[in-house]
């Protein structure tokens, strides 16, 4: 096994392991109203920006095929994730109300996210 291809697999683990920080999170807390905590989520939806981009540079470097308009697909997804954890985190934190609009948008969109990843071939 090449050191890309270990490389590739470390990081394939990772954005495994950020796909359930920001899952995880959001199913364990669809039945709460109040006291909603998005740390988990940032950190994970982060790790899936950082561990994807990464992903594609060793992909390309052993030589393996990207489908750049599925990439771009997926890092706009990726990116509105962050986006909906980051205004929900900010509206929790200020005692605002309407953060769990926010935590619902985050999560559908991360599996959206992992129907891109599968389903599109
Ligand atoms: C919420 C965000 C994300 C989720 C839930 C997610 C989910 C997944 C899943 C389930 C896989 C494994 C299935 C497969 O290999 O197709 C995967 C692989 C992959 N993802 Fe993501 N992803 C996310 C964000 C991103 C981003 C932003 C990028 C890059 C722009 C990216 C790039 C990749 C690549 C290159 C692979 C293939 C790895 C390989 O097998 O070599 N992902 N992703």
């Amino acid at each position: 096994m090449s050191g890309w291809e270990v490389t590739r697999l470390v990081l394939l683990i990772t954005h495994f392991v950020g796909l359930a920080a920001v899952i995880g999170p959001f199913i364990f807390q669809l039945r709460a109203r109040t006291d909603l905590s998005f740390a988990t989520m940032l950190v994970g939806s982060i790790v899936q920006v950082v561990s994807g981009g990464l992903l594609i540079g060793a992909r390309r470097f052993e030589g393996l095929p990207v489908d750049d308009l599925k990439m771009a697909v997926k890092l706009a997804v990726a990116l509105l994730v962050l986006a909906a954890v980051v205004i929900g985190m900010v509206r929790q934190r200020r005692r605002m109300g309407g953060a769990r609009p926010f935590l619902l948008t985050a999560g559908w969109l991360a599996i959206a996210n992992v129907g891109v990843a599968v389903v599109w071939t």
